[in-house]
C-alpha cells in the first residue's frame, strides 16, 4: 500500500468522484473521501506525532500490533489506523458501474463454496444488514477458502491474520445521502461498482502469500477480540 507510514496523506481516489454514479453519488464520495477519510488521517498523524517508534511502523503493523500497545494508545490506534486502512481498501476496490460478475479464479472459488454468485451476493448482503451500528463486511481468504465476515467500528481483519479480498463499508456515512436508512439498497448498488478484477488479483496474492508465508503471517496477528463475526 502506497504511503503506508507516518506522516499519512489522503491519496486521491483512483477514479473521479462521479465515477460510481448513479449507484453511489458524487456528494457521498466527496464527503466520504475528503472529509471522513481525511479526519481519520489527521487524527492518526496527531496521535503518532509524539511516538517516534510508532512512526517507524507501517499502517499494517500498527493495526496488527495495536493490542500490544499501552492502554491509552490501543483503542485510538485500532480506530484511526483501521479507519485509514479500511477506507483505502474500500475505495480502491470500486470502479465505474459494470454488469460484470467475476469471470475468473475468484468466481470459480465463489461458485464452489456458495453454489453460485447470486447465493454469494445474498450472503454478503445479509452479513452487511446484520452489522449493528457501524462496521464492515469483508471477503477474506483463510486456509485456502474465502469467507464472508463482519467487523464492528474500524476493526480490521488483518489483526486476526486474515488476508482481505474486498471491503464493504456499511457505516451510514457511506450511503445515507443517497440511500437514506436503506442499507440493503446501498449494498445492492455497491455490487454494481465492485472492481472484480482487483478482487481476483487480491485473491491470487492472498493465495500465494498463504502458500509461501501463511503460517508466519497468521502468527503475526496474535489478535485481540475485535468483535469479528464469521458467516
Ligand atoms: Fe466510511
Amino acid at each position: 500500500m502506497e504511503n503506508n507510514m507516518y506522516p499519512f496523506v489522503n491519496l486521491p481516489l483512483p477514479y473521479d468522484y462521479d465515477a460510481l454514479e448513479p449507484y453511489i453519488d458524487t456528494r457521498t464520495m466527496e464527503i466520504h473521501h475528503d472529509r471522513q477519510l481525511q479526519s481519520y488521517i489527521d487524527r492518526l498523524n496527531l496521535i503518532l506525532k509524539d511516538y517516534p517508534v510508532l512512526q517507524q511502523m507501517t499502517l499494517e503493523e500498527l493495526i496488527i500490533n495495536a493490542d500490544n500497545l499501552s492502554e491509552g494508545l490501543r483503542i485510538p490506534i485500532r480506530n484511526y489506523a483501521g479507519g485509514v486502512y479500511n477506507h483505502r481498501f474500500y475505495f480502491d476496490g470500486l470502479q465505474r458501474p459494470s454488469d460484470l460478475t467475476p469471470k475468473n479464479t475468484l468466481l470459480e472459488v465463489i461458485n464452489g463454496q456458495f453454489g453460485n454468485f447470486y447465493n454469494f451476493q445474498d450472503v454478503v448482503k445479509k452479513a452487511g444488514m446484520g452489522v449493528f451500528g457501524s462496521g464492515y463486511t469483508w471477503l477474506v481468504f483463510d486456509k485456502e477458502k474465502v469467507k464472508v465476515i463482519t467487523t464492528p467500528n474500524q476493526n480490521c481483519p488483518i489483526a486476526q491474520g486474515y488476508c482481505i479480498i474486498f471491503a464493504l463499508d456499511v457505516w451510514e456515512h457511506a450511503y445515507y445521502l443517497q440511500h437514506y436508512n436503506l442499507r440493503g439498497n446501498y449494498i445492492d448498488d455497491w455490487f454494481r461498482v465492485v472492481n472484480w478484477e482487483k478482487a481476483n488479483q487480491l485473491y491470487l496474492e492472498c493465495l500465494i502469500d498463504y502458500q509461501e508465508i501463511g503460517i508466519r503471517r497468521r502468527n503475526q496477528g496474535k489478535g485481540f477480540n475485535n468483535g469479528m463475526t464469521e458467516r
